[in-house]
């Protein structure tokens, strides 16, 4: 079970924590901003729902939520939509025209598009006390990609970027010693964005210079542990470093003969009976 974890004032992380081996484990993390106007940010994964609304509900009554941001429309990032618009009748989900598209093909999803409010790169939303804005991260797996930043905080929700693998429960990143930390937030920034092998560095970087200049103070992903203090300036940099690293080396058919020889050599659980 995951337990909510506090990103900031008024700021909070639903998390979920699953193993990848051999990378070690990853998040699938979702967040609250606890904003007058409470806005959930992601909504995790369908088979975590239990606890998932669990940790939302010890966070906010699901009656007062009033925007739901969906960041774009991968799945992990979609698995509680349907249920919630159901517990939150006053939320907005802060969405697009090709993410509304892409949930209803793929996943059979149907918004109401009376609760449904386009949200495009560069957009503002007023929750209240504080208006959001909408930033595409750096790297992104998903063209209906945006980012979210609350000046209210210095808060900024990357969606899929800034992640790292983490080798326990370990929130933030830092806790993990740097090179481990290194290692792993470049390794999944390339798998994610394998396109970095094509970027022009100038433009790229122009990008990147985009987010950089907002003023974070602590940076967050669902898939990696929070990112705050110094270790910011490091992300940064290491975004900067993608274009002139290559490509990552996929795990291959002679990897995967390995790892099955050597859960062979385990003695395997016995199988129960069905009842
Ligand atoms: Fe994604
Ligand atoms: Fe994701």
């Amino acid at each position: 079970m995951g337990q909510p974890v506090r990103i900031c004032r008024d700021t909070w992380a639903i998390t979920q924590l699953e193993q990848a081996p051999p990378l070690g484990s990853i998040f699938l993390n979702s967040a609250v901003v606890m904003a007058r106007e409470p806005v959930v940010i992601d909504t995790g994964t369908a088979v975590n729902r239990e606890s998932w609304l669990a940790q939302l509900g010890s966070l906010v009554d699901p009656a007062d939520v009033r925007w739901i941001f969906i960041s774009h429309d991968d799945v992990d990032h979609t698995g509680n939509l349907v249920p919630l618009l159901e517990l939150c009748p006053r939320a907005t989900v802060l969405t697009s025209w090709f993410a509304v598209g892409r949930m209803l093909v793929e996943q059979g999803l149907a918004l109401p598009m009376d609760r449904v409010r386009f949200v495009n790169d560069g957009d503002a939303v007023d929750v209240g006390d504080r208006v959001l804005r909408a930033v595409l991260p750096p790297v992104y797996d998903n063209p209906t990609t945006r980012g979210l930043f609350d000046p209210a905080t210095g808060f900024y929700w990357g969606a899929d970027s800034f992640a790292s693998p983490v080798p326990e429960f370990l929130p933030e990143a830092d806790d993990l010693p740097g090179e481990h930390w290194r290692e792993g937030f470049l390794a999944l920034q390339r798998m994610l964005s394998p396109w970095h092998t094509l970027l022009d560095h100038h433009r790229y970087g122009a990008a990147v210079d985009r987010v950089q200049s907002l003023p974070i103070t602590v940076a967050a992903g669902a898939h990696g542990p929070l990112v705050r203090g110094e270790r910011i300036a490091d992300a940064f940099r290491m975004f900067r470093e993608l274009p002139h690293t290559g490509a990552l080396a996929p795990f291959t058919q002679s990897d995967l003969e390995h790892w099955m020889a050597a859960a062979a050599t385990t003695t395997a659980p016995e199988l129960q009976e069905m009842p």
